[in-house]
């Protein structure tokens, strides 16, 4: 049996005119005459278009193994916002997705087919500037980062007169670079629950925000809950957590495959996510988004399918040296089955990627280039957009990895240029076991399908099987239908809060850590590049990162320890292991003051 893409005609397939003839002798056979309200053009066979179904349309909805059912590709379900947020929702968003009422005829009356011509899904996109650079840390009313750096290179030699505050405030693991006339609105924010954040205009409540997250009422060995593991999974706020009950209370069913009511509310979940998705990305369509599980699935998806097709013996694939190890092993599978070869762009001492060295690996043997946005290990942003670019101009495709990045930077893959690119729901205020790649269309078209099953084709015989557009074509079998509707909520939480205030916030909150972090005698930080996010990688000399994990975790405070799943960029800094906190945007600076004097105490055991 072969299993190839084929048009209808190639397949030796009557003509699709002659086919819609014979799907409408079909359903004039049918008892009422008719067909179900939910299959577009039954009972009307003329207006059945079966191209859908056999050649790809980049327009087209993924019709199913029926083509009983298609969803909109704009507006897409309900999904929470904080209620301070809520007024920043585009009025677009439908509080509901469910008809109302059906309409004459039976059909539903809202919710199948949204225009995609007056609202596609890249016009919709407003917000899609991609930052040049981290922000101030005066954005939020801490020091800025000159300040900042001035201070951090006086650590060693802390000499009298100098902004350093008291050293009683040290010993309560403190907060020194504050300046005197800052003090009392730092003491204030110690009493009460605010952060300077809280009165910075357009900026947002962090207070606020975290009333959205029921787990961080959590209590730990009778200490309040401090999560700082949010590198290694995120909480889901109440209105992601609503969405998936909404989910199974109203609207469960399988996708793409029937005629009924819940079939249509599902498959409007799903698409609505995608569409979600695409506008989250600022892709050009939400035919080029992807549901998989997640990052490491969809690395793996492109190396099993494109990555097979593509890449032949000779051939070279390049990675960072900061790369997880879910964007190492599947190339280094598909290097050894293919004969090809994997080369790593080095970094410098603080954890960045050296750009010149990175230019010489390039070659026309170059087939792929595949790195991170942002490290797990060390919180380093690369420089993407140069990569890609560079790739580019000796004709390779790239991957990025987005998985550490999306929740706390803007991307747009339209303006990065990548041909692919991943992420994991769980790691942005999604469920886990829900995730995304983005292919450039006419990347998407040069893939062959990985998996084979129902959903991703279009029709089988024993003989050969024609298979779906993408993305349908990617995505075979039943999908994780409630949480791509979870992740739609959560990407709408997020996009509500605003990145752009997220990034500052989260900014100066690293600022703060890193300096109080750095102050502990002994401690040393690993990754200090100038471009950082989230992460705080460190190691104590005398206490094994696991002990340090324990004693955090004493207090209530969660952070990750041990090697992060890349061990390579580790070694390069001659470790095993770190600890890492990382932080989210719901931490505070009272959290940090929290970690930094338990970290403290360790250090002086
Ligand atoms: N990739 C996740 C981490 O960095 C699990 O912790």
């Amino acid at each position: 049996m072969t299993t190839t893409t084929l048009t209808s005609e190639a397949a030796g397939l009557p003509d699709v005119a002659a086919l819609s003839r014979l799907a409408g002798a079909l359903f004039a056979t049918l008892p009422d005459g008719s067909a179900s309200p939910a299959f577009p053009g039954a009972g009307a066979p003329d207006s059945i278009d079966l191209r859908e179904t056999v050649s790809p349309q980049p327009q087209a909805a993924p019709a199913g193994e029926t083509g009983a059912v298609r969803a909109p590709r704009a507006g897409g379900i309900a999904s929470g916002v904080p209620e301070a947020y809520a007024a920043a929702l585009p009025s677009a968003l439908p509080t509901s997705s469910h008809p109302k009422e059906p309409q004459a005829g039976g059909r539903p009356a809202s919710y199948y087919f949204v225009d995609e011509a007056s609202h596609p899904v890249s016009k919709r996109h407003e917000d899609v500037a991609v930052p040049e650079d981290r922000v101030s840390a005066q954005s939020f009313g801490l020091p800025g980062q000159d300040t900042l750096k001035a201070l951090l290179s006086n650590l060693t030699s802390s000499r009298p007169g100098t902004t350093e505050l008291s050293g009683s405030r040290d010993e309560a693991g403190g907060y020194y670079f504050v300046h005197p006339s800052q003090v009392q609105a730092h003491e204030s924010r110690r009493g009460a629950p605010q952060t300077q954040a809280r009165s910075a205009p357009g900026g947002f409540d962090v207070q606020a925000v975290r009333k959205d997250f029921p787990i961080l009422q959590e209590r730990i060995n009778g200490k309040p809950l401090v999560w700082l593991d949010n590198a290694a999974t995120t909480h889901k706020p109440r209105q992601v957590i609503e969405r998936l009950s909404h989910f199974y209370e109203h609207e469960n069913s399988n996708i793409h495959r029937a005629a009924h009511e819940l079939a249509a509310r599902a498959t409007d979940a799903y698409e609505g996510a995608r569409s979600t998705v695409a506008r989250f990305l600022g892709a050009a369509s939400a035919d080029e988004i992807i549901f998989v599980r997640g990052a490491t699935e969809g690395i793996n998806l492109v190396a099993k399918s494109w990555g097979v097709k593509h890449i032949g013996a000779g051939d070279e694939i390049i990675v960072s040296h900061l790369e997880h190890h879910a964007n190492i092993v599947p190339w280094q599978q598909l290097a050894a089955e293919k004969g090809a070869r994997l080369r790593v762009i080095p970094v410098d001492d603080s954890g960045q990627i050296l750009l010149d060295e990175y230019r010489k690996l390039l070659n026309p043997r170059t087939r792929l280039v595949a790195v991170t946005q942002v490290s797990n290990a060390l919180g380093t942003i690369t420089p993407v957009q140069e990569i890609v670019a560079l790739a580019k101009a000796v004709g390779a495709r790239t991957l990025v990895d987005g998985a550490q990045s999306v929740s706390h930077l803007r991307v747009n893959v339209q303006a990065l240029g990548a041909d692919f690119f991943v992420f994991s729901g769980h790691k942005v205020f999604a469920p886990t076991g829900i995730g995304v790649v983005y292919g450039r269309s006419e990347v998407l078209e040069e893939t062959p399908p990985w998996q084979g099953g129902g959903n991703m084709i279009a029709d089988v015989t024993f003989e050969r099987t024609l298979f779906q557009p993408p993305p349908a074509r990617f995505e075979a079998g039943t999908g994780n239908i409630a949480d791509a509707a979870g992740l739609g909520a959560a990407l709408d939480y997020l996009q509500a809060l605003g990145l752009e205030n997220v990034a500052k916030y989260e900014h100066d909150l690293l600022d703060y850590a890193t300096h109080g972090l750095s102050r502990i005698p002994g401690l040393r930080l690993v990754g200090t590049a100038l471009h950082k996010t989230s992460v705080l990688s460190f190691v104590l000399p005398g206490h094994t990162t696991e002990d340090i994990g324990h004693a955090l975790n004493e207090e209530g405070i969660a952070v990750r320890s041990g090697h992060h799943c890349a061990q390579p960029i580790l070694r390069r800094f001659g470790l095993e292991a770190t600890v890492r906190p990382s932080l989210a945007f719901y931490n505070t600076c009272d959290e940090i003051d929290h970690l930094v004097a338990v970290v403290r105490r360790i250090a002086r055991r």
